[in-house]
């Protein structure tokens, strides 16, 4: 017997069910005082620290214009944690992470506050071993991106000593159009190399979606049947039922499309579509997640194969809500979409024929985001028309939030009946198959970025080729009057409807 044969897998450093461990590093989080930072960033952070995955000397700094000490920060933080961590509140964790916290008071012009950074930075490298390994978070109005990369590099903090690293997170949206999106990417890269970007797309970070790639490419009984042969057509939807709640100011201009479908829906779509990587490595998932980007066209028609529209006034959880039109800090004459349905195709052997509907929300009837994969009916019934009248179509369905799991439907003989066939449904529900609660993405993705694994973040060029597909759409729209109406609390307005009915299909209902 050989040595190897003797080996323990759990020794391995390359072993994916060891935990992994953040090396000596450090998190600054510009914007630290918004609704992000204190809803997701500063509650994974805790997570982290409590599940064990951070270094003993972790450091967290802050950055905003509020003029607080280190202390009034730490409280914001303690509360945000108290208010949103997944993880029970544990004291001597906390400690622990409060002695790194600093607080830089600043506006991203502000030549003094860079400095104050470099020098907690170093402070922080000294007394708490940091080693110089920061990630710089941007968590930041959009249009602020710019100007923190190019502080950061005027201040000497984008270029990492000997023998450490320098990463930049950037949060979505990234650009609001291919055009700007080149810019962004042309300015970030003036200042940091590939490797050091982590653009978030915080669905990638999501157990479900990750279970995608598991689901078709560790199992057999998937993949044969994951194709034009077999698959009707593909139906990806994220709907929300909240409205834009305060963030006027954000939302009015980009919609829906540009909020959802640019980034998360055609993510989701190429997860689905791509084909088998060579292997888990980021470079390998980009090159199969990129050819199915760029293999995706629209439909010539856009009139007749996209839609776009606002919520109206309506009925939601019991409660009367408003229109969008009617929401506080929104331009009555707003043309800015809330609800987008685009069907795409795909240009290759796999999925010719198959469309890709892509629809997504806000104030639709129940927040949920799924892929629908819906399959041709069977070639041949041996039944007559009366036995199958209540047999829709086969589908595997991945639940990915909130109800995470999948569900195969088919059909069945109903009890008792001489012959006649019902939809039934096979479901695979997370929380009933595993005692581990999913962390959240975000916890995934922070480590990831103090590891360096940049598996689950876009590259610059699927980001690009997101913006080719969706451009035309947003131009399109753009020459377009009024977009169309629907009641709060619905599924979309009629015209969704109407543009797969053309196709002889229709919406799922979640
Ligand atoms: N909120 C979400 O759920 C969500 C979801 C996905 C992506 N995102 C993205 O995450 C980023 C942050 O979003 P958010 O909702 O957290 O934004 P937000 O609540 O508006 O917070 C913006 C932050 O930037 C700081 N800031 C603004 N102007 C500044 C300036 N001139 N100098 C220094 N600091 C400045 C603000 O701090 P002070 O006012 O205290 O200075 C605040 O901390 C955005 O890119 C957004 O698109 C947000």
């Amino acid at each position: 017997m050989t040595a190897t044969a003797w080996h323990n897998p759990l020794r391995d450093p390359r072993d994916r069910r060891l935990p992994r461990i953040a090396g000596p590093s450090g998190l600054v989080i510009f914007g630290v005082t918004g609704d992000l930072s204190r809803k997701k960033l500063m509650p994974a952070v805790y997570d982290l620290a409590n599940r064990g995955l951070l270094p003993p000397g972790f450091s967290l700094l802050g950055f905003a214009r509020r003029e607080w000490e280190d202390q009034d920060f730490a409280e914001v933080v303690h509360d945000a944690v108290r208010e949103h961590a997944r993880t029970p509140f544990r004291e001597e964790v906390w400690q622990q992470l409060a002695d790194g916290m600093r607080f830089i008071p600043g506006d991203f012009d502000d030549d003094t506050a860079f400095e104050q950074l470099r020098d907690a930075v170093d402070e922080l490298d000294d007394k708490r071993g940091t080693s110089g390994n920061y990630a710089f978070y941007l968590s930041v109005p959009p249009k602020f991106f710019p100007k923190v990369v190019e502080q950061l590099k005027k201040h000497g903090l984008a270029d990492a000593p000997e023998g450490s690293w320098r990463r930049a997170v950037i949060e979505k949206p990234f650009g609001h159009d291919l055009k700007s999106a080149q810019e962004l990417n042309r300015i970030v890269h003036e200042v940091f190399a590939p490797d050091q970007v982590f653009r978030i797309d915080h669905y990638l970070g999501k157990e479900t979606v990750q279970n995608i790639l598991a689901l078709r490419f560790a199992n057999q009984m998937y993949e044969p049947v994951w194709n034009r042969s077999y698959v009707d057509h593909v139906q990806i939807t994220m709907a929300e039922d909240i409205g834009i709640g305060g963030r006027a100011g954000y939302y009015d201009g980009i919609g829906a499309a540009r909020d959802v479908i640019q980034n998360h829906l055609l993510q989701l779509m190429a997860l689905t579509a791509m084909e088998e990587p060579a292997s888990f490595d980021a470079a390998s998932l980009v090159t199969e997640k990129l050819k199915v980007l760029k293999s995706v066209r629209l439909p010539a028609d856009l009139e007749r194969s996209t839609v776009r529209a606002q919520y109206a006034a309506g009925w939601q959880g019991g409660e009367r809500v408003r229109g969008y039109l009617q929401e506080d800090g929104i331009d009555p004459r707003s043309t800015t979409d809330t609800y987008a349905a685009v069907k795409l195709e795909v240009d290759n052997r796999r999925w010719a024929g198959v469309p890709f509907y892509l629809r997504t929300g806000k104030r639709l009837g129940r927040r949920v985001t799924e892929i629908a994969v819906v399959f041709q009916r069977a070639p041949h019934s041996p039944f007559d028309s009366t036995a199958t009248e209540e047999l829709g179509q086969n589908a595997i369905v991945i639940r990915v939030q909130p109800d995470e799991g999948m569900t195969v439907r088919f059909g069945s003989k109903v009890p008792g009946t001489s012959m006649e066939i019902r939809d039934v449904s096979m479901d695979f529900a997370y929380g009933e198959s595993f005692t581990e609660s999913s962390p959240e993405a975000y916890e995934r993705l922070i480590l990831d970025v103090l590891l360096g694994d940049a598996n689950l973040f876009p590259r610059t060029e699927e980001v690009e080729e997101s913006w080719r597909i969706l451009d035309p759409v947003e131009e399109h729209w753009d020459t377009l009057g009024r977009p169309a109406q629907y009641a709060s609390g619905s599924w979309g307005p009629e015209e969704a409807d109407e543009m797969l009915a053309r196709d002889g299909r229709s919406w799922r209902r979640p």
